[in-house]
């Protein structure tokens, strides 16, 4: 297992933290999948079951797919399956660090969010200018915790639903100085 892998979130979340609705995304946002299949492409995705489920492709190409499930007769094809979270990711160090991928990502959902949260280095979330009607939300994050190391805006049109920006934001390390 490799220290310097970096545990990261990769969310889009409206103004009103809304991520999903009826198991599904309430938007289509062309450009931030392009994003979201650069960012990922080479390293382990974890999930939880529902979000594989929802996949419109079964695993997604080109990344090691990790679910997670409470059901240890699940069976998705594909992918790793495991069903407490030091398990799955344990699992998704260790295929980074066999394959030289300095990150693992944790995809989603809501249930996925709240268990990886509190020990991620990473979030790159994009924010949907949008507040829709949702059954899933991301988790309230501490401003506190967290740098915006990066943004770009993006137009609504195009394939884009509405507008939006993509933020990287790194966790503020114990030992930077106030
Ligand atoms: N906007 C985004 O960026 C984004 C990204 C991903 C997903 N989504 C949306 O989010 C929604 C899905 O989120 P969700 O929270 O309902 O589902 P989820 O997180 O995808 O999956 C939940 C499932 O994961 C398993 N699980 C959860 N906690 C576990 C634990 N501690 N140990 C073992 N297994 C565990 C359980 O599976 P079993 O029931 O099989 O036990 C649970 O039902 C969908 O609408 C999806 O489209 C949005």
């Amino acid at each position: 297992m490799s220290a310097h892998v970096k545990l990261c979130l990769i969310a889009a979340r409206a103004s009103n933290n809304v991520i999903g609705s009826g198991g599904d995304l309430p938007w289509r946002l062309k450009s931030d999948l392009a994003f979201f299949k650069k960012a990922t492409l080479g390293c382990p995705i974890i999930m939880g079951r529902k979000t594989w489920e929802s996949l419109p492709v079964r695993p997604l190409k080109g990344r090691e797919n990790i679910v997670m499930t409470r059901d240890w007769a699940y069976n998705a094809e594909g992918a790793r399956v495991y069903s407490s979270f030091a398990a799955a990711t344990n699992s998704a160090r260790a295929v980074a660090a066999r394959t030289d991928a300095d990150k693992v990502f944790v995809i989603g959902g809501e249930a996925i969010y709240k268990l990886a949260l509190p020990i991620a280095d990473r979030l790159y979330l994009t924010e949907v200018d949008a507040a829709p009607d949702g059954d899933a939300h991301f988790p309230e994050i501490d401003a506190k915790q967290w740098k915006e190391t990066g943004a770009e805006q993006f137009e609504a049109g195009e394939g884009n639903d509405f507008a939006f920006s993509i933020r990287q934001l790194d966790r503020i390390s114990a030992f930077t100085s106030p």
